[in-house]
């Protein structure tokens, strides 16, 4: 059991089983662009890690090429890719 925070929303999440960051939040009704549908290849799901990187795994490849190297060392994810087994705090980009 894992403790998913969305730090910008003020919202805490409980998941059980791991599952990705977008599949936690769309369960919860949280507005999260997703507009590929979770296929990794849009990066409107994309997420800023707050706390709690040390526990997931590595950028996988969908993210080291849709994301680049420049966002992930900023902390960025997409979302869909994802997948919360310990405690993890995210922020949501802004969208203009
Ligand atoms: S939903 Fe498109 S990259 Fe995650």
């Amino acid at each position: 059991m894992a403790i998913l925070r969305f730090h910008d929303l003020g919202i805490e999440l409980t998941v059980g089983d791991p599952k990705s960051v977008l599949e936690a939040a769309l369960e919860e009704l949280i507005e999260l662009r997703h507009n590929c549908g979770g296929l990794g290849m849009c990066t409107t799901c994309r997420i800023q890690v707050v706390a709690g990187a040390e526990h997931l795994e590595p950028p996988n490849d969908a993210e080291l090429r849709r994301l680049g190297l420049h966002r992930l060392e900023r902390g960025w994810r997409l979302a869909c890719q994802t997948i919360v087994h310990e405690d993890l705090a995210v922020r949501l980009p802004r969208y203009a």
